[in-house]
């Protein structure tokens, strides 16, 4: 049985063509630490890592690559923006339902830490994240943070970060977008968007390998660094380097992730995003169509595919939604993911608490045969009574 892989939310696979000779390369003729030594191992690795470091700015729109700091991934990077962000003492944070656990997380720790405040925007309209209004309603005097996933992992439903940032911009409130499903799926000019920090991780729709994320900082922006350590230079002096990227590059770079993640920003380059938006939409039209039809199948999100990237979730009556990934994959080789997503305030509001939902996500490799496939196991399962117990982790709602 092949497998068929629709699980491109948690991670791409397989990556990018070029990402495992380049990180083959990283362990090879450039295995030096990169800024760290004057010798040719240790200088072939600095340039490689700068030449990533360049590609990835040329994708993501950002003129000076200084203002991509390489981070262990998107948690990392968004864990820096938010603690860097707010007060020691109070203050107030804003946020959607739909944050993944690398954003809830830390904004609920600072909350029990500082005695802040954080206001949850509520769902907006047709499965739309929110209403720009009650951001706009929402912004305090003592705002401090705005931190806003700019696509839903669960839904895939994508946020109006443009319209946010004008809002943020005209109250001078800063803006943090987790762009870890929009990096790679929606075409993206960082440096044109009026957002003052932006994360993601390298594994996802960016087609590089796991461990390696970025944090964009827009130019004047700096932070009280999570991580201090050696940086290579200027080694006397008490404080950590002064600005991004090294500020927040303390220790040994990742050079094979790094490395990686830059072969796979060149593969990106190479294509053209309009085109591959168009067959994202295209797919997940298909697949909304093939499992919409099918008795027992509810599908949860926003209706139009235009307004989403190619994440669907959906559920199965009677069966818990572990059972189904489960039978999917021992089955049928359909790799999908079920539970909460790390994501339980955006189960709250669908209403799909426990258990969650079965996610089902789709990739630059997705064919159609892969896109007929699951409708066609779902309607086979959805015919019948579960015939596995629900996995621990989807009652636990992984
Ligand atoms: N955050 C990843 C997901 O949504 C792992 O699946």
């Amino acid at each position: 049985m092949g497998v068929i892989y629709l699980d491109h939310a948690a991670t791409a696979n397989p990556k990018a063509p070029g990402v495992g000779p380049a990180m083959l390369r990283s362990l090879g003729d450039c295995n030096g630490n990169p800024g760290h030594g004057a010798h040719r191992l240790s200088v072939a690795a600095t340039l490689a890592v700068y030449e990533a470091r360049a590609t990835l700015a040329e994708l993501l729109g950002v003129r000076d690559p200084g203002r991509l700091a390489f981070t262990a991934g998107a948690t990392a990077a968004l864990n820096q923006a938010i603690r860097g962000s707010l007060p020691e003492h109070g203050g107030h944070a804003i946020c959607s339902v739909w944050e993944h656990n690398a954003v809830l997380r830390p904004l609920l720790e600072w909350r029990r830490r500082s005695g802040g405040t954080i206001t949850f925007l509520p769902p907006g309209p047709d499965g739309a994240p929110f209403r720009p209004a009650d951001l706009e309603r929402a912004i305090q005097a003592d705002t401090a943070l705005i931190a806003l996933s700019a696509a839903s992992n669960v839904t895939g439903a994508i946020a109006p970060v443009a319209e946010a940032g004008e809002i943020a911009r005209a109250r001078g409130v800063r803006l943090l977008v987790d762009g870890s499903q929009a990096a790679g799926h929606l075409p993206v000019a960082l440096d044109r968007l009026p957002v003052d920090l932006w994360a993601c991780p390298g594994h996802k729709g960016l087609l590089g390998p796991q461990g390696v994320g970025l944090l964009y900082l827009r130019e004047g922006l700096e932070l009280p660094p999570l991580v201090v350590g050696g940086g290579g230079f200027d080694s006397a002096r008490e404080d950590p380097p002064d600005e991004a990227p090294e500020r927040y590059e303390a220790g040994t770079q990742n050079t094979p992730g790094i490395l990686g993640l830059g072969a796979a920003a060149a593969h990106l380059l190479r294509q053209d995003p309009h085109a591959a938006r168009a067959r994202e939409v295209r797919h997940l039209d298909a697949l909304q169509r093939g499992l919409g039809r099918i008795a027992g199948v509810r599908l949860h999100g926003a209706a139009d595919p235009r307004r989403c990237v190619g994440v669907l979730s959906f559920a199965v009556a009677g069966w818990a939604p572990g059972a189904v990934a489960e039978t999917l994959d021992r089955r049928f080789g359909i790799c999908v993911r079920a539970g909460l997503h790390c994501a339980p305030m955006a189960h709250e509001a669908l209403g799909t608490l426990p258990a969650g939902t079965v996610r089902a996500s789709v990739g630059p490799w997705t064919t159609d045969d892969d896109l007929a496939a699951l409708p066609e196991a779902v309607a086979w399962i959805a015919a019948r009574a579960p015939e596995i117990a629900a996995p621990a982790e989807a009652a636990r709602g992984a």
